[in-house]
C-alpha cells in the first residue's frame, strides 16, 4: 500500500547529494544545511531522509521498531532487487537474531579481556612511535595510524591482515554501502584482485589459535552461533574496526599537531590522550552515515515519515549540533562532558568495538606523546573520497623527540 503523507507535516527538503566527492571532503557546509533546515529532512537526489541534529540521531538509532536495521545500514534497501545481498550478520539484524549473536562477540571481547591486550598493544605502539621519532617528518597516517593499526588489531583479531590489500577492501565496502557512483566503481576494482585473498583469511584454518576470530569459529562449531555466521563475524571485525580507528587516530593527531594549546594539556598529563580521542570522534565523526528504515508511518521531530523508507543518520552532523555542543565547530579536550557523542553511534548497535578502538588510541597517542617535545604539520592534510567512511589520506607532520 502506498503511505499517505500529509505534505504539510513532510519534512523539508535538501538539494545535497552527501555522496559528491567535493561533499565527501568537505561535509561541513552539507552538515551546517542539514542541521539548519529541520530535525529531519528529505533527501532530494535519493528521495530517503536525513538527520543530524543529536536528539533526532540518538532517536532513530533507539528505537529498532521504527526504524529497522535489517534493510542495510547503507542507502539502499538491501531486501530489495537490485541491492539485494546477504546482510551483516552482526549490525544488520534485529531482535532476537541480533541479541543472541552480539551477546556471543560481546563475551568474546569483553572489557576484561581487552584489558588484558593492554601491554602487548603498549609494545606494538612503542616500536611504532620509535620509528616515526627517529624518521622525524612522517605521516601520520600511514606511518603511525595504519602503522599501529593494523599490527596490533590484526593480531588480537588473528587474521593476516596485509595493509594494501585490507584497505582496499575495506574502502571498498564503505563504498559499496553508498550509491552505484564512481568512486563505489573504483574502489570494487582496486579491491578485486584480493577478494580471494580475503575469503581464505576468514576460513577457521587461517586463524591464529586463541584470537578472537578462532573463538568465533568455535563458537559456531559449539552450536553458539548460527552455521555459517563466523565467517561473516569475522569480516565485519576487520572492516568495522580498521579504517574506522585508524581515522580517529589520525583525526586526534591532525588537531593535536595544529593546536599548541591541545597539544600543552596532552604533553603535561598523556593520559588526557584518552580525552583528545573522544573530542576527535565527536569533532570529525569516522562514520559518516548510517541508515536504518522505517517500519512503518512514523512521527519523528514533529514531522511525518512514510512507511519503508531509509532515513540517514549523519553522525558528523550530530557531533557539531549546537544545540548539543556549545562552540561545536572548536576542538577542545577539556569539553565535557565527554563520551556523550554519538561517533559509536547508541543504543542496541552502538559499537561493539569501542573498548578495543580506545585502547588503541590511547597506546599509540600515549606512545608518541610521551616521547616528542612538539608534534607540528609539516603541511596541509588530505582527505580521503570514501561513500560510507570520513577519513584522511594522509597528515604530513613533523616531531621533535624529547
Ligand atoms: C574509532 C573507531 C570506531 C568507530 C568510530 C566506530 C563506529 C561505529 C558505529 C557508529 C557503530 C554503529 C553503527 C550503526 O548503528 O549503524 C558501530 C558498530 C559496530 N562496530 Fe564500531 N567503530 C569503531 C571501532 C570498532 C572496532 C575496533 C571494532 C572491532 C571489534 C568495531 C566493531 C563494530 C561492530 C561489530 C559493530 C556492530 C554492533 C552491533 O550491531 O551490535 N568497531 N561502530
Amino acid at each position: 500500500m502506498t503511505p499517505t503523507i500529509d505534505t504539510a507535516t513532510a519534512p523539508p527538503e535538501l538539494d545535497i547529494d552527501p555522496y559528491d566527492t567535493p561533499v565527501l571532503l568537505d561535509p561541513h557546509p552539507f552538515y551546517r544545511r542539514l542541521l539548519e533546515l529541520g530535525p529531519v529532512v528529505r533527501l532530494k537526489p535519493y528521495g530517503v531522509y536525513a538527520v543530524g541534529r543529536h536528539q533526532e540521531a540518538q532517536q532513530v538509532l533507539s528505537d529498532p521498531e521504527c526504524f529497522t536495521a535489517s534493510g542495510g545500514v547503507g542507502l539502499f534497501d538491501i531486501r530489495k532487487p537490485g541491492e539485494h545481498r546477504p546482510p551483516n550478520p552482526i549490525l544488520e539484524k534485529d531482535p532476537p537474531d541480533h541479541t543472541g549473536i552480539r551477546k556471543v562477540v560481546v563475551g568474546i571481547v569483553s572489557p576484561a579481556v581487552v584489558r588484558g591486550w593492554r601491554a602487548q598493544f603498549e609494545q606494538e605502539a612503542a616500536e611504532v612511535a620509535d620509528d616515526v621519532l627517529e624518521r622525524r617528518d612522517f605521516d601520520g597516517v600511514e606511518q603511525l595510524a595504519e602503522a599501529f593499526v593494523m599490527r596490533a588489531f590484526a593480531r588480537v583479531l588473528g587474521v593476516e591482515m596485509p595493509r594494501q590489500a585490507t584497505l582496499a577492501i575495506s574502502e571498498m565496502s564503505f563504498n559499496r554501502a553508498g550509491p552505484f557512483n564512481a568512486l563505489r566503481a573504483a574502489s570494487e576494482q582496486r579491491a578485486a584482485p584480493y577478494m580471494d585473498w580475503y575469503a581464505d583469511s576468514v576460513r577457521r584454518g587461517a586463524m591464529r589459535p586463541g584470537s578472537v576470530g578462532a573463538q568465533l569459529h568455535d563458537a559456531e562449531a559449539e552450536g553458539r552461533l548460527p552455521p555459517g555466521t563466523a565467517e561473516g563475524a569475522c569480516r565485519v571485525l576487520v572492516r568495522a574496526g580498521t579504517d574506522t580507528t585508524i581515522a580517529g587516530i589520525g583525526f586526534a593527531l591532525h588537531q593535536l599537531a595544529r593546536d599548541p594549546a591541545q597539544w600543552a594539556l596532552v604533553k603535561a598529563d598523556p593520559n588526557r590522550v584518552r580525552d583528545a580521542f573522544e573530542e576527535a570522534i565527536r569533532h570529525e565523526s569516522p562514520s559518516y552515515t548510517n541508515f536504518r528504515t522505517t517500519t512503518r508511518e512514523v512521527m519523528l521531530g514533529g514531522h511525518v515519515l512514510a512507511a519503508d523508507t531509509k532515513i540517514g543518520v549523519f553522525l558528523g552532523a550530530a557531533g557539531r549540533d549546537p544545540r548539543a555542543w556549545e562552540e561545536p565547530d572548536r576542538f577542545d579536550l577539556q569539553r565535557r562532558p565527554a563520551g556523550n557523542h554519538l561517533a559509536f553511534g547508541t543504543g542496541m548497535h552502538s559499537c561493539l568495538g569501542q573498548m578495543i578502538a580506545r585502547l588503541e588510541a590511547e597506546c599509540i597517542l600515549k606512545a608518541l606523546v610521551s616521547r616528542s617535545a612538539s608534534l607540528q604539520l609539516d603541511g596541509p592534510p588530505a582527505w580521503r573520497a570514501i561513500n560510507q567512511l570520513r577519513t584522511l589520506d594522509r597528515l604530513p607532520l613533523r616531531v621533535t623527540p624529547e
